[in-house]
């Protein structure tokens, strides 16, 4: 996600703005910019890069005053340019965002109506001039133009907005965003992020969804965004250390980015359906109808997690289009010879967007004459570039190496293509899309509640932090999260595990089981319910310690293992995102038991760019 500070009081704040950005550089961005209300005017300064080039600006033209803002860009809606970096501004206003507005497209469409003139690509940009254009509409202070203008936002935001004709204000805003607000001495912070405020303030109010907030130098305001009522903030005084700011309070960064799930796939989804028409709108994959109903072959590339992903969109592409699918390894792929032609399509699937073999493996596909889209973290990295179009998945930055947050928003982008896919070949009727969407809509709220069962890994941890070898089983779907649980083990805790289709157990895997290799059974109540639970009877026959990722209430479960996990009772297409929780949380807390560098573990790279 973007970084944003924001500063008024009694002091020149250029230098708080720019060394607060510095502090949210860890979090990932492509462009910076700063807004200053100096003598009564507001000036801005924007770069594209690093916050070196935004240095760079400010030095070659100064600017400073006592009102300010600033802003990390890691882009969305529009490529990392100057123009579409923030602040953006409409007159004397000036507003920095994180989030993403849904309705923007309708909104500037009536603001260019009335006369707006954009400069930018982003959705941002409606903000700033909805702000404008309701104040001088409604002759309004800029506090209550901004809580007017909110109301109208669907989607996720969090903003700051200063307005050079009311030096003495500062206005912030928050829906499923972060904000929080930093107490000085006749001077007042706010920010995305406790970091960037932490070397100024260590009084912090971390904002609830629906509350603006009114900051002047010397008083503090908060209301609901909804009813104007006035809302006691709850001041907390921080005393975490900067590495501790950055990962959120979090130990490592690879647990803040599995807590930052449930809002990674709301954002993934936002936008992209109307459950009133039933359909999936993704104008950014340009397949058609007839396209998808003349396909010779569709092939889906990815190395790693990501190729996890894709084997887990086989199942949604085949199940909800009807689509055969051959998910490929991009390493392999790259050196076949695979039946190619100009009705063939390949989904690239990568985080990074520069995955080398990827990359290497669509250019190979695009040169035979392929459709290539792509579904991609990073806007306007190479695959990306280099396809025809891209769902992104809108994680926000990812800094621990081991792949999460990217990981289930590939899944939920995946299952949403799958559904525009069924939808197009008509075999996902409009009660089937509805169906899938819901099941997708209820993923979030069910993971925060999954995510405060925590403690249950502690027993699992205690016992066995010291095994050398671990088995994951699953079947049907959950076959690639047994993959990807074992993967995420290696990964972080070096400790060697292997995941396996559980029907593949008795041809030859089973050969490994004793009282020393724990085997980690999914076997939740699905369609492969019965078979898996027999595959576990055969661990446990040879002394084989078990834990089983069962569903909740399954009482039996607890009888037959040693240990047990559960995952709440979902619509089985749905069933892979909510079981990548304790795939992670297992192979987190063994690692951090351990104590090894979960976020970097040794001879892995984030972003892969070599062969
Ligand atoms: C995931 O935890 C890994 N670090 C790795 O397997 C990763 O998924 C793979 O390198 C592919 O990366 P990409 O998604 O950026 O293409």
């Amino acid at each position: 996600m973007c970084g944003i500070v924001g500063y008024i009081g009694s002091n020149p704040c250029v230098d708080v703005l720019v060394s607060g950005l510095e502090k949210l550089e860890y979090r990932g961005y492509d462009s910076a910019g700063v807004a200053i209300v100096r003598d009564g005017v507001l000036e801005t300064r924007r770069a594209k890069g690093k916050l070196i080039n935004l240095k760079r600006a400010i030095k070659a033209e100064p600017t400073d005053g006592l009102l300010g803002i600033g802003h990390t860009r890691w882009a969305t809606h529009g490529a990392p340019t100057v123009d579409n970096a923030h602040p953006h501004r409409s007159g004397e206003i000036a507003v920095v965002h994180n989030g993403i507005i849904e309705n923007y497209v309708e909104l500037k469409r009536e603001l260019v109506g009335h006369g707006h003139v954009f400069a930018s690509e982003t959705d941002t940009e409606v903000i700033a001039h909805l702000v404008n254009h309701i104040k001088t509409a409604r002759k309004l202070s800029l506090v209550d133009a901004v809580r007017a203008a909110v109301r109208r936002l669907h989607g996720a935001y969090s903003i700051v907005v200063v307005d050079a004709s009311e030096p003495d204000v500062l206005v912030g805003a928050r829906l499923a965003s972060p904000l929080v607000l930093g107490f000085g001495t006749d001077e007042n912070y706010l920010a995305s992020d406790v970091s960037a405020i932490l070397n100024h303030t260590r009084d912090i109010v971390f904002l609830d969804d629906g509350v603006l907030a009114t900051v002047r130098a010397g008083s503090v305001t908060l209301t609901d965004i909804e009813t104007g009522k006035e809302v006691e903030p709850v001041i907390k005084r921080i005393t975490w250390t900067p590495s501790m700011a950055e990962k959120g309070g979090y130990k490592h960064f690879m647990l803040k980015e599995i807590h930052e799930q449930p809002r990674a796939i709301a954002d993934t989804l936002r936008g992209r359906f109307s459950l009133e028409r039933c359909e999936v709108d993704l104008p950014e994959i340009p397949v058609t109808a007839e396209q998808l109903q003349n396909i010779s072959q569709f092939y889906v590339i990815a190395c790693g997690t990501s190729w996890h992903a894709g084997l887990v969109g086989k199942y949604h592409f085949e199940d909800l289009a009807g689509l055969a699918t051959h998910v490929e390894l991009a390493s392999e792929f790259r050196y076949r010879r695979a039946p190619i032609d100009e009705r063939t399509l390949v989904l690239a699937i990568s985080q990074s967007g520069e995955t080398a073999d990827t990359l290497a493996a669509l250019r190979d596909a695009k040169a035979r004459g392929a459709t290539i889209i792509s579904i991609c973290n990073v806007i306007e990295s190479s695959i990306p570039r280099e396809s025809h179009g891209t769902l992104y998945t809108h994680a926000g930055p990812e800094i621990g190496v081991a792949s999460t947050k990217a990981f289930t928003t590939q899944l939920a982008a995946l299952h949403l293509l799958a559904i525009r896919f069924g939808h197009l070949l008509g075999r996902l009727a409009p009660e089937g899309v509805v169906r899938e969407l819901e099941a997708l809509l209820h993923v979030p709220a069910m993971m925060e509640a999954e995510l405060e069962r925590e403690h249950d890994y502690a027993s699992i941890i205690r016992s066995w932090h010291q095994v050398h070898s671990m088995l994951f089983l699953g079947r049907g779907n959950l076959y690639p999260l047994a993959l990807e649980g074992a993967l995420k083990l290696k990964e972080i805790s070096y400790i060697h595990a292997e995941g396996y289709a559980a029907g593949e157990m008795k041809h030859g895997p089973i050969a490994l089981i004793d009282e020393d290799v724990p085997t980690v059974v999914l076997n939740p109540m699905d369609a492969h319910f019965a078979k898996v639970r027999s595959n576990l009877a055969e661990v446990k026959a040879r002394s084989g310690p078990v834990l089983t990722v069962a569903t909740d209430g399954d009482a039996e479960a607890d009888e037959i293992g040693d240990f047990k996990l559960t995952v709440p009772d979902v619509p089985e297409t749905v069933l892979p995102l909510m079981m990548s929780l304790p795939m992670q949380l297992l192979a987190y807390y063994m690692a951090d038991f351990k104590g090894t560098d979960v976020d970097q573990p040794r001879n892995l790279a984030k972003s892969v760019t070599v062969e």
